[in-house]
């Protein structure tokens, strides 16, 4: 799918304390912070907010990666509306399946689209910063199937109904065609913000039972055959924050019951990745070091 990729360097190890070492002058990529997996019901806890508005100058972009409420309900996403339109920073979010648990999702995204939030949803966007550089961004659900033969195991394949496979193949082919459509730009960085998972890295401590439920190996496959810097997801809960595609693509679980906060990355072409704000993985296994 999407061609042939862009002929990459080598990937760089991700053990990004030893790249700052390493390279102490490198420049100054394009600074995103990211979430997922709010959750937001009833009422904005207290440390969100605070969380949320330290964002502001020191990010070029807030990537929220899905489940922004808890049921998809207009009260919930009135409740995200009033968090979000106080942040500066712009906000390029996608939807959770928590949040198209609500029957009422034009007024939901209207909402949002009015605190500030561009939603994508198979889309490719372009932004550009202050200083011209450009920043490709492909944004899509995505949704399970999971990940056998390319990772994991066979547990449940066989007992996947058709309807998974067919919604997991068109996230698959949507997420496609929004990279395709920005590849035609030239730019200095490409990000990929989904809700599912696209490899088995990053899900830490979740059951294998559940994996089906937690993304698909083709999502990963259609972002190994792009030029893409970094994926950005959330939906498991359980996981762990670091991981990567089969192919080498940088890949970070935002879940905020992974992370606990937004997380920042200095992100530049090839894949040059630096995690700026540290998380203690709370899994212990499933790690890419
Ligand atoms: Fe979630
Ligand atoms: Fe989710």
């Amino acid at each position: 799918m999407g061609g042939p990729p862009r002929r990459r360097a080598r990937p760089f190890a991700e053990g990004i304390s030893s790249l700052a070492i390493l390279f102490p002058s490198a420049p100054q990529g394009i600074r995103i912070a990211a979430i997922g997996d709010l959750h937001l019901r009833t009422a904005i806890p207290d440390h969100l907010a605070d969380d949320l508005r330290s964002i502001d100058g020191s990010a070029d972009l807030l990537v929220i990666a899905g489940d922004i409420t808890d049921g998809g309900k207009i009260p919930e996403v009135e409740i995200a509306s009033e968090l979000l339109s106080t942040i500066r920073t712009p906000i390029v979010a996608v939807l959770g399946n928590h949040d198209r648990r609500g029957v009422r999702r034009k007024a939901m995204r209207d909402i949002l689209e009015r605190a500030g939030v561009r939603l994508l949803d198979g889309d490719g966007y372009t932004m550009t910063l202050t200083d011209g550089r450009k920043l490709g961004l492909a944004g899509v659900g995505g949704y399970g199937g999971g990940f056998w033969p390319d990772e994991g195991s066979d547990i449940v394949s066989a007992r996947l109904t058709k309807a998974v496979g067919v919604r997991g193949r068109r996230e698959a082919l949507r997420l496609d065609r929004a990279l395709s459509a920005i590849a035609i730009e030239d730019l200095d960085a490409t990000v990929v913000v989904m809700h599912y998972s696209p490899t088995v890295s990053t899900l830490g401590n979740e059951p294998e039972l559940k994996y089906w439920m937690l993304g698909n190996s083709l999502l990963g496959n259609v972002i190994d055959s792009h030029a893409v810097d970094l994926v950005i997801h959330g939906h498991a809960h359980l996981g762990n924050h670091i991981g990567q595609t089969p192919g080498g693509v940088p890949v970070r679980n935002v879940a905020s019951h992974v992370t606990g906060r937004p997380t920042v990355y200095d992100v530049a072409a090839r894949r040059r990745v630096l995690d700026l704000t540290p998380v203690e993985d709370r899994a212990s296994i499933g790690q890419v070091s």
